[in-house]
């Protein structure tokens, strides 16, 4: 049991889970959140630190919500989502997945993050062990710590296309073990994890009775493979929370609402906790997700063709300047640059590079303090903004001195 933090001044206590969260020292993010607060004081700044999409909802589903609330949708909702949304969800999900998915599987959180959440609430007690394949995304160990879980951390095999190293992987697993949490297509790599991995994953769950909390946020947005959900796989449904959401694929970050999909008893238990803990998403919003999952939009594919786009120039524009070296991303909105070769911690290097450049990428740090090789960069900006940071950070890199044997690799020695 962590100590209960105290307020200073009356000494009234708060809960020992909170300590949880945040536990870690180095804030990953400052050099984001000050670029995003001297770019809306208009000083010329690029973020490219976080993976909100630049490009506006697709007008269809923004009328629809605007018709919605005309209509008078504006009241209490049932928590969990209103029928017509589950029965959206359950059609395109059942799609997607190439299985049937019935509504009662369905459940409407305020977005991928709520549905996370609410998912962990149900399946951990304190002093259950989570499993997480790391580098994480940045909020997966505050979930989990905030249901008074542990974290059991795997690392993914970087050198080898972020694979999945089943030998750590099986012996992570421990008595207290509850749940692996597979965020696969994977922020910040863009790595998919194959059939093979999957199906391999799948059993280990199956043989250790785990559950398998699938964050397939990113499933739309693949370029180069598809992804096999482990909810498909035999005997897997019944213990595989699918996570989803549509603020990447749909540019509808701003909105709340994603889903999961659970097996009936877990998903009765989140619309329980729901209930006491959000009373229900905005009617009008949940009128609007129905539009966006079931009208032909023409904006999704332009927005994935650009994101692709955009990869590739990324690819092309930060691959040239010496000692960075971009793993070129399956899917996703995200580009990892390996910095490695200047020896220097990332927080360091982005703060410095933002200093001099206005570019904001974020640290490996934030992903844990052991990650501070590589960088994060969001593929959110237009093509231009994109060039330019390449061209800044070019100028910005070639000042920095490559560590020796960074030089002598360089040198062709
Ligand atoms: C892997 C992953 N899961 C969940 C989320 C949360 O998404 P949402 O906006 O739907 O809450 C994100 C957001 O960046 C993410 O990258």
């Amino acid at each position: 049991m962590r100590e209960r933090p105290r307020d200073p001044e009356t000494g009234l206590p708060l809960s020992s889970i909170l300590p949880g969260i945040s536990p870690g020292s180095v804030d990953g993010w400052s050099v984001h959140t000050r670029a995003l607060r001297e770019r809306q004081a208009g000083e010329d700044v690029i973020v490219l630190s976080v993976g909100d999409p630049d490009f506006d909802t697709p007008p269809a589903i923004t009328e629809r919500a605007i018709e919605a609330l005309r209509e008078g949708h504006t009241h209490y909702t049932p928590a969990g989502g209103i029928r017509p949304l589950r029965e959206a969800i359950a059609e395109s999900e059942g799609r997607r997945l190439g299985r049937d998915v019935g509504i009662n599987e369905v459940v409407v959180c305020a977005g991928a993050q709520n549905a996370l959440y609410t998912a962990m609430r149900c399946i951990v007690d304190p002093g259950d062990e989570v499993i997480l394949l790391s580098p994480p995304y940045t909020m997966f160990d505050g979930v989990v710590g905030s249901c008074g879980g542990t974290v059991a951390t795997v690392p993914l095999q970087r050198e080898n296309g972020f694979a999945i190293d089943f030998t750590k992987l099986e012996a992570a697993v421990s008595g207290n073990t509850r749940a692996i949490l597979l965020n696969s297509p994977h922020n910040p790599s863009g790595a998919i994890a194959g059939p093979g991995e999957v199906a391999r994953m799948a059993d280990l769950c199956k043989a250790n009775g785990l559950w398998l909390i699938s964050d397939e946020v990113y499933a739309d947005l693949c370029y180069d493979a598809e992804f096999v959900s482990p909810s498909t796989l035999p005997g897997m449904r019944e213990r595989t929370v699918v996570i989803r959401s549509l603020s990447k694929s749909h540019a509808m970050s701003g909105w709340r609402i994603g889903w999961a999909l659970a097996p009936e008893f877990l998903a009765e238990a989140m619309l329980d906790l729901l209930n006491h803990a959000l009373y229900g998403s905005p009617g009008f919003i949940q009128h609007a997700c129905v539009t966006a999952l079931t009208a032909d939009i023409g904006e999704l594919e332009e927005m994935k063709n650009a994101y692709r786009a955009r990869r590739d120039i990324v690819c092309d524009a930060f691959d040239p300047i010496p000692g960075v070296e971009v793993v070129r991303p399956a899917s996703g909105l995200f580009c990892i640059l390996d910095v490695s070769a200047f020896g220097t911690p990332t927080m360091k290097i982005a703060e410095e590079l933002y200093a001099a450049e206005g570019v904001s990428i974020l640290p490996g740090e934030a992903f844990g303090t052991e990650h501070d090789s590589w960088m994060r960069l969001a593929l959110c900006q237009p093509e231009p903004a994109i060039r330019d940071a390449a061209a800044r950070a070019a100028r910005f890199f070639s000042g920095l001195t490559m560590a020796e044997p960074a030089q002598q690799k360089a040198a062709g020695a």
